[in-house]
């Protein structure tokens, strides 16, 4: 009977099931995120937005509706009992950006959804697994705790020479559970950095909670689920409590002497934060911080984020995070008030060990001074593991290169004395890690110990806000390879709470410059969304009451003329990004009106539509050679902002503003004709950063002047032996210019140039990492004599701008419109380079192109996901010559060929992989 029974199903499943999908399977739905996360813990926003992604064999797979349920618990949800919102069939391609909208949305609460989906031929998927996100605290008067600290007083020294490094300051509370627990959850936060510690142990995994941000405005919490964590019986809560951004050292302020140099948001940092029990009898209860809580100093004897750790092992109090530890010591905490600030959800995700590094080989250039090398240059910190007697000072201080006598090289660290001291108690083998401090290093020195170290005495432990596993790339130069694997570490290295420029000086601020510099080649790296919204808030948070945008976002100095062109630029050019790459609008409509005043403070300061230069005008900072006037980098940037302002009001559906902007791009695109290009397609600066910047921007007035000035741009590149004069502006633009004009084989030879200034000059001198400079360093360093040692950084991503010409054109992935549904497949083929595979993975999928060129046959094998369209560009002497895998594509229905000019094919196809072979001759 039950063998019938299941016969008869699967007849009826297959009746159900079309043609086509039989073919090719059902579509699966996977990669579920909310808010651009996996499984988010503590979302505060209104209308959450999902998305998910297809995947299954075959081609021109799509999604023709789909259905979101959202339950409020996992039984409910298998069940059928979708409580909090069904979305019903939604009859949608969409797959990303789309809204929660079901029941409102309730403080401390789990929500549990899945998607199904159905198929170009009405099939329906399969659920997806469950995924779930949990609400924090939505109202003020749920907050129960309050902020509290230990008092350590106030030691006043002078201000410039003598660093002032408070203790951390440690809180702790036994508390008893009688009952049985259904859920637990702590809401945590700090004025200053904080961690927190449950029954001896950690709770959670970040490090530098609560993030940065102008604590005036918004102080994020965080939200754990301590559930397995919590015992029937005696348990502990403690904090360690350091000030951080909030009360240490941040920048420069020290090296320039400004009036503040720390404290720039508070003096004490506190902590506050609440276990949230829900009993399986019903009841809840609230333990939250407050005057019942004991605090004292302990171990950690210093901790800044700029100038290190100091750890007296001898100080700590073992079990002090357990319930039996005896606190009659300990004293009442001090009270203080709550921020001015609103209090609200980290949307970015903290910063994480994302890998830890074994030391590859110990010198001593001194004896007693052990230099080990952890192989490669990024931002984190170390584990010790070292042994000795009690009371014996071991220190630890960090460099990104050695010097030619094998020491430290630590003069461009500046005022960041960027150096930890471990004080052992002397008890067999001892572990240490600091807390609250991060090094921008490759090699490290430890000092202080009685004997020659082992390798494993350290261990490198790489922390970042990001994980750089979205894309890969391989080329037939291995140069080329290594050069995309030191973005990657360059970019996680600063990709730390905030875009920084650098992870080791007395800086690691959130460079506007730097950033809008790199922010499309970001994107292809890593999953940056949830990231750059964040810092998008910071830099809206510190945009100057006239309009400009500054510097560097958090702002946290009173300097309120600092902006400068190129920079502040960030506020329009990063969000249009976003939008273009993730489809993201909501961002567009929170910063539009920030941006609408950016406008017009650059309208009232121009004249004719020409801007002029203002703030601090860095100009294509870091260029060699050649000088571009900050006029023209001014103006320049005027015209883009226009332009990206134009594709941001249409994308909002702002008609009239469309218009608006329309036509400043126009007058702009005149005005700076008039002044820069000549008649002879030539600029009147003739630098390599004006054509390269003017083509990128489309502030040519016509297609046939900007052939001639792509022209005079290759041009000068060969005279210029096929090197560099740019900046960390013109750099970005100079190879998407070249591509977007033809000139392949040049971009792909200064793509392989390893003489001064190139890429590639870094990696033959051993970078493990993209420099500031083009010449930070020579292996024969009498050459460095000339560099300003103080600003020199190995760890700036600026001109490692270059990922988004990689992917856009060497590899040759672009989206037509936003967000990657349809996708542009445009690979710059040349005899340059024999072979180029990479792929990169979309809010839409995984996107794969690779190319070689072999005699006179072109291969390209692409791949295109689910539920998306690519245009893919093929050269081909003939469209005859064009097949796909034996096929010729001229006799294939499913690839159309929608163009054919100057022995290049454009063929549109739908998702599947796809070999193509096409004849073609230098
Ligand atoms: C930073 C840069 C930044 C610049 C402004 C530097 O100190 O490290 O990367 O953009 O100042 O010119």
């Amino acid at each position: 009977m039950k063998h019938i029974n299941i016969l008869v199903i699967l007849l009826l499943i297959s009746s159900c099931v079309s043609h086509s999908t039989l073919e090719n399977g059902i579509l699966e739905v996977k990669n579920l995120k909310l808010e651009y996360q996996e499984n988010p813990q503590g979302i505060d926003v209104e209308k959450p937005r999902f998305s998910w992604i297809l995947e299954g064999e075959g081609r021109n797979r799509s999604q023709l509706a789909y259905q979101i349920v959202v339950s409020s618990d996992t039984q409910k949800l298998n069940t059928g009992d979708w409580d909090i919102w069904d979305s019903g069939k939604v009859q949608s391609n969409e797959t990303n950006q789309i809204e929660f909208n079901g029941l409102e949305l309730q403080s401390n609460s789990d929500y549990y959804w899945k998607v199904r989906i159905w198929d170009e031929s009405g099939t329906e998927s399969s659920w997806s697994n469950a995924a779930n996100w949990s609400v924090g605290l939505l109202k003020f008067s749920e907050w129960k705790g309050l902020f509290i600290s230990h008092d350590v007083g106030y030691d006043k020294t002078d201000k410039y020479d003598n660093l002032y490094l408070p203790p951390a300051r440690y809180l702790r509370k036994s508390f008893h559970i009688s009952k049985k627990v259904k859920q637990a959850k702590v809401y945590a936060t700090a004025l200053g950095l904080y961690e927190l510690r449950l029954n001896g142990d950690k709770v959670g995994d970040d490090y530098f909670a609560p993030g940065w941000t102008d604590y005036n405005k918004r102080l994020y919490y965080q939200t754990f689920d301590i559930t397995d964590e919590i015992k029937q019986g005696d348990n502990a809560i403690g904090a360690v409590i350091a000030d951080g951004w909030y009360a240490g050292y941040v920048g420069y302020a020290l090296l320039v002497r400004l009036d503040k140099v720390r404290e720039f948001y508070g003096v004490n940092p506190a902590f506050m934060g609440q276990i949230q029990i829900e009993y399986e009898d019903g009841t809840t209860e609230i333990i939250e911080s407050d005057l019942s809580w004991k605090a004292s100093e302990g171990p950690i004897r210093e901790a800044d984020i700029l100038m290190g750790e100091i750890y007296d092992a001898r100080l700590e109090h073992p079990g002090w995070d357990t319930p039996n530890f005896d606190d009659s010591q300990w004293k009442s905490p001090k009270l203080y008030t709550y921020p001015n600030g609103k209090l609200e959800v980290h949307p970015g995700g903290l910063v994480k060990n994302i890998e830890e590094l074994t030391a590859l080989a110990i010198t001593e250039p001194e004896k007693g001074k052990y230099i080990f090398d952890l192989g490669k240059n990024f931002a984190g910190i170390v584990r010790l593991k070292i042994q000795g007697k009690k009371g014996q000072k071991v220190t630890l201080r960090y460099g990104e290169i050695l010097k030619d006598d094998g020491h430290l090289m630590t003069e461009n660290l500046r005022k960041a004395r960027a150096t930890d001291t471990y004080i052992l108690k002397g008890q067999g083998i001892e572990t240490w890690e600091p807390k609250f401090t991060y090094h921008g290093f490759q090699f490290v020195e430890l000092s202080g110990l009685s004997e020659k170290p082992a390798l494993d005495a350290i261990t490198g432990i790489v922390l970042s806000s990001i994980e750089t596993n979205q894309s890969t790339f391989s080329s037939s130069n291995a140069l080329n390879n290594k050069l995309y694997q030191n973005i990657k570490t360059t970019q996680a290295a600063n990709f730390f709470e905030i875009p920084t420029d650098c992870p080791q000086r007395d800086e690691r601020l959130g460079w506007t410059g730097d950033i809008q510099t790199f922010m499309r080649s970001g994107t292809y790296m890593a999953d940056v969304a949830a990231f750059m919204t964040k810092f998008l808030i910071d830099l809206d948070d510190s945009q100057h009451w006239y309009g400009a945008y500054p510097n560097f976002a958090p702002f946290p100095y009173s300097r309120p003329n600092q902006y400068s062109p190129a920079w502040m630029d960030a506020g329009v050019i990063i969000p249009f990004n976003m939008y273009k790459v993730y489809n993201d609008k909501r961002i567009l409509s929170y910063m539009y009106k920030g941006m609408e005043k950016f406008m017009q403070f650059q309208e009232d300061a121009s004249t004719d539509f020409i801007r002029p230069p203002g703030g601090n005008n860095y100009g294509d900072w870091l260029s060699v050679k050649e000088k571009t006037s900050k006029e023209f980098v001014a103006s320049s940037f005027y015209g883009y902002d226009a332009k990206l302002m134009l594709e941001i009001a249409k994308a909002l559906g702002k008609k009239e503003d469309e218009v608006k902007y329309s036509k400043l791009f126009e007058n702009i695109k005149k005005a700076f004709a008039k002044k820069y290009i000549l008649d002879n397609g030539f600029t009147t600066e003739d630098t390599q950063t004006t054509y390269a910047v003017a083509l990128y921007f489309d502030l040519y007035p016509s297609e046939e002047l900007a052939k001639k000035g792509a022209k005079r741009l290759a041009q000068k590149i060969k005279e210029n032996n096929y090197t560099f004069t740019t900046g960390f502006l013109g750099t970005k633009h100079i190879m998407p210019s070249l591509s977007k004009y033809g000139y392949h084989d040049l971009a792909y030879k200064l793509f392989q140039q390893t003489k001064y200034p190139s890429w590639g000059y870094s990696i033959v001198n051993g970078s493990t990492s993209i420099w500031e400079r083009w010449n930070s360093y020579t292996k024969n360093q009498e050459q460095n004599s000339s560099i300003n040692a103080a600003m020199n950084s190995f760890s700036h991503y600026a001109f490692g701008s270059v990922a988004e010409w990689m992917f856009q054109y060497a590899v040759g992935i672009d989206t037509e419109d936003s967000g990657y549904r349809n996708i542009i497949i445009k690979p710059a083929i040349s005899k340059e380079m024999n072979f180029i595979n990479g792929s990169y993975e979309s809010i839409n999928g995984l996107i794969e192109s690779s190319w070689n060129w072999e005699g006179d046959t072109i291969t390209m094998n692409i791949t295109i996901p689910a539920n998306t369209k690519a245009k893919i560009h093929i050269p081909t002497t003939s469209v005859k010559s064009l097949k796909e895998g034996n096929k010729a594509v001229s006799e294939m229905d499913a690839i159309k060929v929608i163009a054919f000019n100057d022995a290049l094919a454009i063929v549109e196809v739908g998702s599947g992989t796809y070999s193509f072979n096409s004849e073609y001759k230098e």
